[in-house]
């Protein structure tokens, strides 16, 4: 009987050798170890040995078996691998040390603009101020001298939710809370307020080239005693002279916003002819770029504040609108496209 294991043994490493496949492993496991296979037959017969045969003989068919079972994991493994290098060398050559060929991401052109002028506006002792975009009916139009019905409100049609608040149409909207904010320490202390708060705005809008539902704009604010329009001058001057890093002239039309008083379109020299005239500007010489004005007494009123005593200018930079003409993007919806392709031209090396 122990022959016979020991060429059971024999033919079953035998047979091992030529496997090279988990389906071949597979019969050769079920030719040995299955119900029929040849290991369990020797196991049947045991029954047939005398109680000293059943001792020495079991023995040596357990052991067969724990081979057997043992020499077919390891076969396993060794076709496992064998299948892995098999695709590993299917794979194109891949050397981890090499840098990525991708380009690294950058900020977007928005983000870069807005962080420049926040930078020169705190230069000239401004504070950033961030603010919702879900604000109420009260903060976007009434505390803005909009009230209900008012045909001002048609041009900032916006999204409404359920429960009567809206998405933001203009940084204005953010107003009415700053002056709550600040205005103790003007009245009691005479620190002036001066204020940006860059952020995003919606309109319902149809979009075109020129139109988008979701555009950014960053607001400023001043308020102190004898605060005139040549502050308002003064600091938008600075401001776009920095920006586009050479001196622009600007200048003033008069404007319609119910919450400044008198209230601006604030025009700069086209920066790309130069005010010679060019299709950019449509050959007037000049760029409309930052809607503005002084603050209307109702509105420092709603914020707590006397007009009699104080006056403020304010001004609605138009982000979106800048870094077009800075960069030259001719379409607004790309800025809000998510396109790498697209945005990466003008933000490459930034
Ligand atoms: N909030 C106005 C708009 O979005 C712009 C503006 C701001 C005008 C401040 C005057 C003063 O259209």
């Amino acid at each position: 009987m122990s022959e016979k294991t020991l060429e059971l043994k024999q033919e079953f490493l035998e047979s091992l050798k030529n496997v090279n496949s988990m389906d071949e492993l597979e019969n050769i496991r079920i030719a040995y170890l299955g119900k029929k296979g040849s290991v369990t037959e020797l196991l049947k017969e045991m029954k047939n040995l005398s109680n000293e045969e059943k001792k020495t003989f079991g023995q040596k068919v357990n052991e067969l078996k724990n081979e057997v079972l043992d020499k077919i994991s390891q076969k396993t493994e060794e076709l496992k691998q064998k299948e892995l290098e098999k695709e590993f060398s299917l794979m194109p050559e891949f050397d981890i040390s090499i840098p990525a060929d991708l380009k690294r991401g950058s900020y977007h052109p928005i983000t870069l603009a807005q962080r420049q002028c926040e930078n020169i506006f705190k230069s000239m002792g401004f504070v950033v101020a961030d603010y919702s975009e879900v604000v109420s009916d009260y903060e976007c139009f009434e505390a803005l001298n909009i009230p209900k019905h008012h045909p001002a409100r048609d041009m900032q049609d916006t999204y409404y939710l359920e429960n009567g608040q809206l998405l933001k149409s203009h940084t204005s909207a953010a107003q009415n809370a700053i002056y709550k904010k600040y205005k103790d320490a003007l009245i009691n202390e005479g620190k002036p307020i001066k204020a940006i708060f860059p952020g995003r705005c919606f309109r319902n809008e149809a979009t075109d080239a020129n139109h988008e539902n979701t555009f950014f704009q960053m607001e400023g604010i001043m308020v102190d005693k004898n605060i005139s329009i040549s502050n308002l001058i003064f600091f938008m001057k600075t401001m776009l002279s920095e920006v586009f890093q050479k001196d622009v002239k600007v200048r003033l039309r008069p404007g319609f916003f119910p919450f400044v008083e008198p209230g601006f379109e604030l025009d700069i020299n086209c920066l790309i002819c130069g005010g010679e005239g060019c299709p950019s500007c449509k050959h007037s010489g000049w760029l409309e770029l930052c809607p503005c004005g002084m603050i209307h007494p109702e509105v420092l009123k709603a914020g707590g504040i006397d007009p009699e005593e104080y006056t403020g200018f304010a001004f609605g930079l138009g982000l979106t609108r800048l870094v077009m003409m800075k960069y030259g993007v001719k379409d607004i919806r790309d800025l809000n496209s998510g396109s790498l392709k697209t945005l990466s031209q003008f933000t490459e090396d930034k």
